[in-house]
């Protein structure tokens, strides 16, 4: 898979990452093609990617876009919140969002879906975009499911 192309066929996009990863065991390598997929798939991201929980930080896992924070503590910007609080943030205006952590100026909405394993956090799937409100219920829904998708083929 090389070209992708852009559209909003969400159930199409989802059975692909499932195709994407289903014969793949190592996390790390699934992430990655998560990040890319997902990046190169929808329209107006400028950054998707995970943070994996080590020790107490959240540290920068596999990604597209451009270089990014490398550690966000629990609790801090939107993806420490969302990983603290185990709830998706959905923020349409990240300049409205008091400790907003910018990796990249270009950033105007974010998206940051924790991730769960065993009922623990595992880290948090951290989506950017460049338009303000870019997360419709649609594109929520289907990054929540991405992020289903992931879980389920760690648990299994
Ligand atoms: N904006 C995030 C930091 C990560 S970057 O967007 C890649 C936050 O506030 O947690």
């Amino acid at each position: 898979m090389h070209t992708l192309e852009k559209t909003n066929d969400y159930a199409l996009m989802l059975e692909q990452i499932k195709a994407l990863i289903a014969d793949e065991r190592d996390t790390l390598a699934n992430m990655a093609n998560i990040a890319s997929f997902v990046y190169h798939s929808v329209s107006d991201l400028n950054w998707v990617g995970f943070y994996l929980l080590k020790e107490s930080d959240l540290v920068l896992g596999p990604f597209n876009g451009l270089p990014a924070c490398t550690r966000i503590k629990m609790g801090k910007g939107v993806c420490g919140t969302s990983a603290q609080t185990r709830t998706v943030l959905n923020v349409p205006d990240v300049h409205l969002f008091e400790g907003h952590i910018a990796c990249d100026s270009a950033s105007n909405s974010e998206l940051v879906v924790p991730v769960l394993i065993n009922n623990q956090i595992y880290g948090v799937f951290d989506v950017d975009s460049p338009l303000h409100n870019r997360f419709d219920p649609e594109l929520e829904t289907f990054l929540i499911d991405v992020v289903k998708c992931f879980v389920t083929k760690k648990m299994d």
